[in-house]
């Protein structure tokens, strides 16, 4: 069983996931450093010489991929909700954990960083506004959800394990 990590940009996945990785022995795995170490190229890169359609060929190949594996937490790229054959996948062998944050925390987490070519707009708070909108019911394709605004990465990391645990003595139990 792999543990996957879902949501917006910003939102913590790859802090919580290597947090995560460590207490459970899991090995932790991202999707975008997997298809940068794959083609050589940044994400900013892809989007800019091959567009949107493009990378989200390479993301579905390689969320494939590391569906097949087992025990590895799996921190995935905001957009990955958007494709059915992706969830399907990760949920074959996986508990889908979101995290969740509010637009205004998620524009101060990033307003200085570069590496989102989705949220390079004139009003980034705006674009925030619509995009997480447009992704609401995609995101609640999960097993559980978390609002990360208030919690340190280590608390979150907390709830998940509780929650994970009560969910596989439920599924042992049935
Ligand atoms: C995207 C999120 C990014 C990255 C790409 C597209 C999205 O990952 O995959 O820029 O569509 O939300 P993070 O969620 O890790 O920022």
């Amino acid at each position: 069983m792999n543990i996957v990590l879902t949501g917006f940009m910003g939102t913590g996945k790859t802090l919580v996931g290597r947090l995560l990785a460590e207490k459970t022995g899991f090995e932790f795995m991202d999707t975008d450093a997997l298809i940068e170490s794959k083609t050589g190229m940044n994400i900013s890169k892809i989007f800019e010489n091959f567009g949107e359609e493009y990378f989200r060929k390479l993301e579905t190949d390689v969320i494939k991929e590391v569906a097949r594996l087992d025990r590895k937490v799996i921190s995935t790229g905001g957009g990955v909700v958007l494709k059915k054959e992706n969830m399907d996948a990760l949920r074959s062998n996986g508990r889908i954990i979101n995290l969740k944050a509010r637009p205004e925390t998620i524009y101060s987490r990033l307003k200085d960083k570069t590496d989102r070519p989705l949220l390079k707009k004139e009003n980034v708070l705006d674009e925030i506004r619509r995009l997480m909108d447009l992704r609401k019911p995609y995101y609640e394709n999960c097993d559980f959800a978390i609002d990360t605004d208030e919690l340190p990465a280590s608390k979150i990391v907390e709830l998940i394990l509780k929650t994970a645990e009560a969910m596989e003595r439920r599924t042992t139990l049935l």
